[in-house]
């Protein structure tokens, strides 16, 4: 207490007091009855807040903002979509599954993504490009060093110009790209009757309900139901939006034979290839999910810490006792 002019107890009532009182006149005066060089800015400060200006562009910051991101995403968070489609237009949801990498917790199942790639290999890559994935993507990921390396060897790149002026083709390297079953997306349509197979890099993150959804697609076919029509060359799929697709069926029990003796079943491989996707989509994730665990951890503990700090360091201001002893 010695070392504070009274003034500044009485300024420290004064601004308390203009914080608790909604009278500005009445905080003015209270105010500048102990008018200081360093009263003066928590004055602004609460001018600022409360002037007309400011309220107006508070309001235009908040109708920018909503009307942002109604643009952006259609409808903002809290306010549910209406549609008048049926689940027949939208496609049928799709269950939730228990998958293994679901958890804050869980990494990939890398023996799926394994599996999942030789049902990308030997099914998929037939109509569906992988673009984004390189060889060495798949290096300690699902293959070895030596496997990929092998794998890529298998298939023809055309590389140039050489000396020459020539283009030429080489066997794939580890940082070549998957290569796409067509050339172009003229010829994936003329192959497909006028569908495209989309790329499948990205399809999990850039399809509503993700895995679940791709892993219903691919074990969802069915005989239409009665009084469905089915227009010809096309399969009814009720998870697929509109109920038709034109990719057929293409997972039956026993398709590919696994290395590792798992049973390749339908509903197998379907798991095995949305992962080995899942993976493609977000390779990061594991490491994602292990770096976020540490941050949590360490910014907790820093956390912790500082409150800990703080009180510590305030304990002689919060706990002394302020007496005023009037000169005699
Ligand atoms: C014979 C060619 C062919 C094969 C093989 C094939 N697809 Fe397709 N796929 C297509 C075509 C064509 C479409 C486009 C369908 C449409 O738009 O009606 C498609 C669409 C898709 C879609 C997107 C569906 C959507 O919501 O738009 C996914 C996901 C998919 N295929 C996954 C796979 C997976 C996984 C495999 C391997 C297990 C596979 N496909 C094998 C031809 C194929």
């Amino acid at each position: 207490m010695s070392r504070l002019p009274g003034t500044a107890l009485r300024q420290s009532r004064g601004l308390w007091t203009s914080v608790n009182t909604a009278r500005p006149a009445f905080r003015n005066t209270l105010l500048s009855s102990t008018r200081h060089a360093s009263s003066s800015s928590p004055q602004h400060a609460q001018s600022f807040l409360t002037s007309r200006a400011s309220l107006a562009a508070f309001s235009c910051l908040t109708v920018g903002s909503i009307a942002w991101y109604t643009q952006l995403y259609g409808t903002l968070p809290f306010i549910g979509e209406v549609s008048a489609n049926s689940p027949a237009e939208d496609g049928l949801h799709p269950v939730a599954y228990p998958w293994s990498h679901k958890g804050w917790f869980d990494s990939f199942d890398h023996a799926s993504i394994r599996r999942g790639y030789q049902v990308y290999r030997e099914v998929c890559a037939a109509c569906h490009s992988l673009d984004r994935i390189a060889w060495r993507n798949l290096v300690g990921v699902s293959h070895t060093v030596d496997e990929v390396k092998a794998m890529a060897e298998e298939i023809e790149y055309e590389d140039g110009p050489d000396a020459e002026g020539q283009m030429f083709q080489r066997p794939g390297k580890l940082s070549d790209y998957m290569p796409p079953p067509y050339p172009n997306e003229e010829a994936a349509r003329a192959g497909n009757a006028g569908a495209l197979p989309p790329d499948l890099s990205l399809i999990i993150k850039a399809r509503h309900g993700g895995a679940d959804y791709v892993f219903s697609l691919l074990t969802g076919y069915f005989d239409p139901p009665a009084g469905v029509q089915i227009r010809e060359g096309m399969n009814y799929n009720p998870y697929f939006p509109g109920g038709a697709i034109s990719m057929a069926r293409v997972l039956f029990d026993g398709v590919v034979e696994y290395a590792d003796g798992t049973p390749a079943t339908t509903s197998q491989m379907a798991k095995d290839v949305v992962t080995f996707l899942n993976w493609a989509a977000e390779p990061e994730h594991d490491e994602r999910k292990q770096i976020g665990i540490k941050a949590v951890i360490i910014f907790s503990s820093l956390f912790a810490l500082s409150i800990y700090l703080k009180r510590h360091k305030w304990t002689t201001i919060k706990s002394r006792k302020i007496i005023y002893n009037p000169p005699n």
